[in-house]
């Protein structure tokens, strides 16, 4: 059988039919070649030439747990799953300017201070600068070697002359292979550096932690493309204005993902912060209309949010939905079933939503208190201020019980909660000191908390 032949663009990597002078992904010209190879059929491209029998296993075969070190910073100790593991790959993204490289230079030194021969390479500074960093985070006295490099053949060379157990790339899109035919920080640079370092990584059990910038709009070739090539990705987020930095497990494979670490940018680098939900809540004062509290889970840990919701009437045609934090196609679902279900329209209202801190949830466990936030505004009702809330809400305005149900409940104890509203059903289980008020749906809902219905 003859298979179509297939093009792919060198700017984003995405695979079309059809050649054409303008990558319909990326936009950019000139960039869509046909792929050698691939558009014979697969039999054929392998000569028809017998390979070697591959050894198979079963799946009872006994595998010790992989040897792991961890570095001493609790929240990154947490959040790779319990400490480094031998011979992986990690990638750390994020804006540029958020913390990246102060992270890692922390880690670095933790890692070398636990026994780790540790190398860093900067590509994108001069290792005087990051002397200078080291000196202001206090860690010149440990013992990490560092390169300012952006040769990738060099680096290799120096890794395997070398022999570390760690390597820290900074960053990947600075990164240039010699035999890729493209400016650094291209797609085809990026997936090829990412591709050589991650493979010599396996191959001589050398542990890898790549950076690499993502920007909103994507233009920078995104590490995107080397998600998959890795065994970890977290992506370490946070709002410019905020000091808080939240590190999340977005994929991993020797733990689990949407772990989080909570850290605060201050003047000496970045502080873990032990307690989030102490954290997020502290800026919060006497219960004012709009304000509730919402207890989630973030991986292991449960951690105690707030959301805010202001609702006006609009001077525009087309009402605001303004929402930070949150997904806004969510917020508008729950306006939906707010107005289908329990006959409260918000048109001809603006609506913000902020989570308190910078901090981002995306749990559907949100949604009950995403609704009571609007709805408090709406009413001009503060909710009590010992209450704290959670539950999904489907379409048909029916809630959802949440998973960990006890674990929410014993955080929100913890920080001084008595009370929590949350959906009927699940596992009944009780905290002693807080009393659990279930309901099976959003009019249930209204009805006994705002009394209206
Ligand atoms: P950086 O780690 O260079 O970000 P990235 O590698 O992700 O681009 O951090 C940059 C910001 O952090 C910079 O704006 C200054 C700030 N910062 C502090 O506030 N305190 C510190 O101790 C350090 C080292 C940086
Ligand atoms: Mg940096």
């Amino acid at each position: 059988m003859v298979k179509s032949p297939s093009f792919s663009c060198s700017a984003c990597g995405s695979v079309t039919t059809k050649w054409a002078g303008r990558c319909e992904s990326c936009g950019e010209w000139n960039t869509i070649s046909e792929d050698a190879g691939i558009s014979k059929g697969p039999a054929k491209s392998l000569g028809g030439k017998r390979g070697a029998s591959v050894k198979l296993t079963s799946l009872s075969t006994e595998e010790a747990p992989p040897p792991r070190t961890t570095c001493g910073i609790k929240e990154l100790d947490r959040v790779l799953g319990g400490g480094l593991v031998a011979a992986s790959a990690i990638l750390v993204g994020g804006d540029p300017g958020i913390g990246k490289s102060t992270l890692l230079l922390q880690a670095a030194a933790q890692f070398a201070r636990s026994g780790l021969k540790t190398i860093y390479v900067s590509g994108e500074e001069a290792s005087a600068q990051v002397r200078m960093r080291a000196q202001r985070l206090g860690l010149t006295d440990a013992p990490v070697q560092l390169a300012a490099e952006t040769n990738l053949r060099d680096i290799l060379t120096t890794l395997e002359a070398e022999k570390p157990q760690l390597a820290i790339i900074d960053s990947i899109q600075t990164m240039w292979a010699d035999n890729v035919d493209s400016a650094p920080g291209s797609v085809s640079q990026v997936r090829a550096a990412a591709h050589e370092l991650t493979s010599f990584a396996k191959r001589k059990g050398i542990s890898v932690i790549l950076v690499g910038h993502v920007t909103k709009e994507g233009q920078i070739a995104g590490p995107r493309v080397v998600e998959h090539m890795v065994d970890t990705v977290l992506y370490f987020e946070g709002e410019r204005g905020h000091q808080f930095r939240i590190l999340r497990a977005v994929k991993n494979r020797f733990g689990p993902a949407d772990e989080i670490g909570v850290f605060e940018m201050t003047g000496s680098g970045l502080d873990e912060v032990a307690n989030p939900s102490a954290l997020f809540l502290s800026e919060r004062g006497t219960p004012s209309p709009g304000s509730v509290v919402f207890a989630g889970v973030e991986g292991t840990r449960p951690v105690l949010v707030e959301f805010q919701a202001l609702v006006s009437p609009s001077p525009h045609a087309q009402a605001r939905r303004t929402v930070v934090g949150w997904d806004g196609g969510r917020l508008a679902m729950i306006l939906a079933v707010l107005e289908a279900r329990c006959g409260i329209p918000f048109a001809g209202l603006d609506v913000y939503l902020n989570v308190a801190g910078g901090m981002k949830v995306s749990e559907p466990a949100a949604d009950l208190a995403v609704a009571a936030a609007l709805l408090s505004a709406r009413e001009d009702a503060a909710l009590p201020a010992d209450t704290v809330v959670f539950g999904e809400i489907s379409l048909s305005g029916a809630l959802r019980p949440a998973t960990q149900t006890e674990n929410r409940l014993k955080e929100a104890q913890k920080l001084g909660f008595t009370s929590a509203i949350a959906a009927k059903g699940g596992k009944a289980v009780g905290v002693s000191g807080i009393t659990l008020n279930t309901m099976p749906d959003l009019t249930g809902f209204v009805g006994e908390i705002f009394g209206a219905g």
